[in-house]
């Protein structure tokens, strides 16, 4: 039996110390495998391949990689922002982000369950001493303006001073509603505090909506986008904001060790994800609704196709008296991520470009032979 930890590692090793791989059928191995446990697994394409090859390179630290120049100049430009920085992570990203807008003392609020309050090693407290606010979000993912106002800390010694607000788009695969955004971020704006969006995911939402990514983050002070998730690099995030803003997290990336050298190589991945990866996440947001569909037909298995938007399918199972469901499935080569939770359980499975429609059958059979 595996845990979902082991899993999204990439590997599970069984009590016995044996790797998990080993039990593959003989014709799989990982690299043909079909793996829905995350977006982040593809691997680097041909054409992502040649561009780092021919990528022009320098020392980023010294602020000399014309590609890594390139690339967070695009970023910036896409987001609607005055500047960019390339950073090595999502996570790197938004920590640089609230260290660079919060000191020592502050808050910030952030939905519970988003990823920056929640699975970031509590970074932001950690190396930062900015404590978290977590509100719970509303039905649709959003965080309610009056409890944003109402946790808004007064000018008082006895209280930790309110800086900042993130948000997250998309937030466990939903696009996010303008509107409330909108108003989630004005309230804050109001009383004097900064908008910081997770959008690792954002141009999934941009896609799904049919709104430009700058439009969807028109009110934000600073936006954190991934390049290592659905738009197929191996590795990256772009910080994007002020000019100003984007100084102070440069050095803060610093700071987090995170100033890399001939980083060109690893930048030229983003550039071309941003050139050719965009438009083509309509393919993973529709591979993930005909599945969806699939599965939702399937007898003790439930998905609510309304926040099925983008490339998230969330599973409810009745886990029940039945074997493993992660170890069935890869014996059908499929990798997920164990359900979480006892008895009526959920997972969740996520599509992206090394999935292609014909895998849908190989999913609906493992299900169907787990369910039988
Ligand atoms: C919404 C969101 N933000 C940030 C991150 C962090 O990205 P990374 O894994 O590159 O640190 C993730 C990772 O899955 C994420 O889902």
């Amino acid at each position: 039996m595996f845990t979902s930890l082991q899993l999204c590692l990439g590997r599970a090793l069984q009590p016995d110390g044996s790797d998990m791989y080993a039990k593959m059928p003989k014709q799989l191995n990982s690299n043909t495998m079909v793996d829905l446990r995350s977006d982040t697994v593809t691997r680097p394409s041909e054409g992502m391949r040649l561009a780092m090859a021919q990528a022009e390179v320098g020392d980023d630290v010294y602020g000399d990689d014309p590609t890594v120049s390139a690339l967070e100049e695009k970023a910036a430009a896409l987001l609607g922002k005055e500047a960019g920085l390339f950073v090595a992570s999502g996570t790197q990203s938004n920590l640089c982000a609230l260290l660079s807008h919060c000191g020592r003392g502050d808050e910030y609020i952030g939905g519970l369950g988003y990823h920056i309050p929640t699975y970031e090693a509590g970074g932001a407290a950690v190396l930062g001493g900015i404590s978290p606010r977590h509100l719970r979000p509303m039905a649709n993912g959003c965080l309610d303006p009056v409890e944003i106002e109402a946790s808004i800390q007064p000018d008082d010694p006895h209280f930790a001073m309110s800086r900042l607000l993130c948000l997250e788009n998309t937030f466990n695969g939903r696009v996010q509603d303008q509107a409330a955004m909108t108003a989630a971020a004005d309230v804050a704006q109001r009383h004097g505090l900064l908008v910081h969006v997770d959008g690792a995911r954002l141009m999934n939402a941009a896609v799904a909506s049919g709104t430009q990514a700058c439009d969807l983050v028109s009110f934000a002070d600073t936006v954190s986008l991934c390049l290592s998730k659905g738009l197929g690099a191996p590795v990256g995030s772009v910080l994007c904001g002020p000019a100003d803003f984007i100084v102070r997290a440069r050095r803060n990336r610093k700071l987090l060790g995170g100033g890399m050298r001939q980083a060109g190589v690893l930048a030229a991945c983003g550039l071309y994800a941003l050139d050719n990866n965009i438009e083509r996440l309509a393919d993973d947001h529709a591979n993930a609704r005909e599945l969806a569909e699939r599965l939702n037909s399937m007898d003790g298995l439930v998905v609510d196709l309304e926040t099925t938007q983008t490339n998230m399918i969330w599973l409810k199972i009745d886990a029940t008296g039945r074997s493993p469901l992660s170890a069935h499935m890869l014996e059908h080569g499929i990798i997920m991520s164990d359900p979480s939770g006892e008895g009526q359980a959920v997972a969740r499975l996520v599509t992206h470009m090394d999935f292609e429609s014909r895998h849908a059958d190989s999913v609906v059979d493992g299900f169907a032979s787990w369910l039988d």
